[in-house]
Order: structure tokens, then C-alpha cells, then sequence
């Protein structure tokens, strides 16, 4: 199974993504072939500053590697490395209804709210399914935000298998039993339906859109201030927490182990500690969890070297895949 996804490299990692998306994709590079790209294409939609761009498609690359992509297993790389996406992105936008386009998401929310939009975030989706249909992957793993363009990229590659390939069933796109095989590869999305959503210090979803996030990388002092400045009520120390929309409780169990959280719920339900008390606590939790990773992340951001030459190996690896997948595509349409 090929499993393939990309993370915009427009801002600093925050809980609510670790525990949202890159744990599961550090989870599945155990599980068959990944593939995981920074989309620093799709990323020059919002980010305007050259030197930024290239930080933070560093910083995000460091970041996987450093919360244990493991580049032997998955293969990371940067989107602009490989020039096959966007051959492809041109020849799919030839069989993209514009309406689809119109009610795609990522379009429709920033129209609707006021703010005007570009050709590059109008074609957002096209360029997704190109990075999706170009290494012929199976399984797409994405936020519930995702799913309509994983959705756009099946609708998009059977289309494009009817348009060109004469006898093509997208009713057995597999082509059993002698039938003929689609250029592209269906692809299916893989959500996460149990990770619910990770709350922000201000009870909202965590989100760096609102200023609420835990980020993963910040240095401690902001750690501690974020962690000190989570939400909470005003019951006394003595007196039994709530449980229901709790930030501070939510966190903790998201953040402890089972062993752990017993102890912290059982207390939390008894009373007896203040809510400074669980702050400490998650706090502790926090360093114990991702202190490795920052000491690493620090290592790797400060050998350059090092991490070009992973992503380089990394782009080999992917156009290895997508070097085959085009040429087909280049004669199915007749440009080869
Ligand atoms: P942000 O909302 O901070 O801009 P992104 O949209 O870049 O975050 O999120 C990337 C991925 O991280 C999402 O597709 C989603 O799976 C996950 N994610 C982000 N925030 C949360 C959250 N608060 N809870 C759970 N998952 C999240
Ligand atoms: N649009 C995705 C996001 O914002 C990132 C992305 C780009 C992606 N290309 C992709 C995700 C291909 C999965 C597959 O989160």
C-alpha cells in the first residue's frame, strides 16, 4: 500500500497537529510505503517572503524528523523538488470543472470572508490531486479539512481514465479480469475518525489561526506562559474539578499515559489540588513527551547538510515513482 501526504510548511507545529496528523503519520510508515512531502507550493498561497519560505519548509522537514520520521522507512521530501507535479497539475486542470473549483473549501471560506482570492488558491485542489495522483498512491491520510479534495482527486483521475483510456470501467478501476487499467490510480482518504479535536489554551480548537496553540518547538519560557495561561474556572483547590470542557483536563489526558491519567483523574474528581497544581503537571508532561525531539530538531536545523541531503534523497526516491507515472501520462493525452 502506498500511503501519501503533505503538510503545508506555513506555520510553527503546534499540539493539535502532533496529536491531530503526524503522530498518525508516524504511525503508518510502519504500516506500508510512505510517501510525505512539505507543500511548499501550495504554501506560497499565504506565505509572501522568500527567506520565510525557505525557514519554514527547514523547519517543518526538521520537525519530522526529529518527532521520528524515520527516512530509511518513509521518504520525505520537498513538493518543489519534483517538476513531475506540476506537468501533471497542467494536464489534469484540463479535465477540472471550473465548478468543482467553486465550491471547493479552501476557496469558498476565504471568498466568503471577504478576502479576495488568486488564481494559486483557486487551483489549490488541482495542485493537491497531482501530488496525490503522480506517485500513484493508494491511501491519503488527511484532517477531516482534507477530505473534499481527496474527493476532487478521485473524481478527478476516473475522469481522466474515461477521457483517455478507451474502455476504461471506473467500476473495476483495478482493472480485473482483462479489463482495460486507468492511467491514474484512485485514491482513497484515510481519516482519523478517533482523534477528536485537540483543544486550544482558550477552550477553541486548537488552531493557529486563533493564537491559542501549544506550539511544539517554541523555546520553554513561552511553553511555561501558554501551559500557565490555559482557560480554567474558578473552583476553589479543595473543591472536586469538572471534567466536561475542561481544557486543562482534556490536555492531560491527551498528553499522559493511561497509568497516569487514572492517578490524574482520580484526584481531579477528589479535589485537593489546584488548578496551578495541573498546570505544573502538564508541564512536566509536555518536556517529558517532546525533549528529545526539540534537543533533535535544534541538531538538525543547525547541520543543514544533513537535512538537504535527506530531502534530496527523498525527491530521488519520489520521482523514481512519479518518472513512470507521467510518461504514461504524457501518452495517453498524446504529448509523447
Ligand atoms: P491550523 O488550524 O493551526 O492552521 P493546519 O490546518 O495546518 O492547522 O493543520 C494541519 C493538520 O493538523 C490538520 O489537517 C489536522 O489534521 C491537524 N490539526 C490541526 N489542528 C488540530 C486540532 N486542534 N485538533 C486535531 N487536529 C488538528
Ligand atoms: N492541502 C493540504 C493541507 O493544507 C496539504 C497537502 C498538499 C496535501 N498536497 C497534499 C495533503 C496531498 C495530502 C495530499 O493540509
Amino acid at each position: 500500500m502506498r500511503i501519501l501526504s503533505g503538510v503545508q510548511s506555513s506555520g510553527k507545529l503546534h499540539l493539535g497537529n502532533y496529536y491531530g496528523a503526524i503522530r498518525q503519520f508516524l504511525q503508518l510508515q510502519d504500516e506500508g510505503e510512505a510517501l510525505y512531502f512539505i507543500a511548499n507550493l501550495h504554501s506560497l498561497t499565504t506565505v509572501r517572503n522568500a527567506q520565510l519560505s525557505r525557514e519554514l519548509t527547514c523547519e517543518t522537514a526538521a520537525a519530522f524528523l526529529a518527532l521520528g520520521l524515520d527516512p530509511s522507512k518513509a521518504t520525505l521530501f520537498r513538493q518543489s523538488d519534483i517538476p513531475e507535479v506540476l506537468e501533471l497539475y497542467w494536464i489534469l486542470g484540463t479535465v477540472v470543472p471550473i465548478s468543482n473549483l467553486e465550491r471547493a473549501h479552501s476557496f469558498k471560506d476565504k471568498v466568503s470572508r471577504g478576502i479576495s482570492s488568486d488564481f494559486g488558491l483557486f487551483a489549490y485542489p488541482v495542485l493537491m490531486a497531482a501530488d496525490i495522483l503522480v506517485y500513484g498512491a493508494d491511501a491519503v491520510p488527511v484532517g477531516k479539512d482534507q477530505i473534499q479534495h481527496v474527493e476532487f482527486a478521485r473524481d478527478w483521475a476516473t475522469k481522466f481514465n474515461l477521457t483517455y483510456v478507451p474502455g476504461y470501467d471506473p467500476a473495476v478501476p483495478d482493472a480485473a479480469a482483462g479489463q482495460a487499467r486507468g492511467v491514474l490510480k484512485v485514491p482513497h482518504a484515510r481519516v482519523q475518525e478517533s482523534t477528536a479535536v485537540i483543544p486550544g489554551i482558550d477552550g477553541q480548537k486548537m488552531s493557529k489561526s486563533y493564537g491559542n496553540t501549544i506550539d511544539l518547538f517554541a523555546p520553554d519560557a513561552e511553553i511555561k506562559k501558554r501551559i500557565m495561561g490555559i482557560k480554567t474556572d474558578s473552583t476553589p483547590v479543595d473543591a472536586p474539578k469538572p471534567t466536561e470542557q475542561n481544557v486543562l483536563y482534556r490536555l492531560l489526558q491527551i498528553m499522559s499515559s493511561p497509568e497516569q491519567f487514572q492517578e490524574i483523574d482520580r484526584s481531579w474528581r477528589s479535589g485537593g489540588k489546584g488548578y496551578g497544581d495541573y498546570k505544573k503537571m502538564l508541564l512536566d508532561l509536555f518536556h517529558a513527551a517532546f525533549d528529545p525531539a526539540r534537543k533533535m530538531k535544534n541538531e538538525l536545523m543547525a547541520d543543514p547538510a544533513t537535512l538537504e541531503r535527506i530531502l534530496q534523497d527523498g525527491a530521488r526516491r519520489a520521482r523514481a515513482l512519479a518518472g513512470p507515472i507521467i510518461a504514461e501520462v504524457r501518452r495517453a493525452v498524446g504529448l509523447a
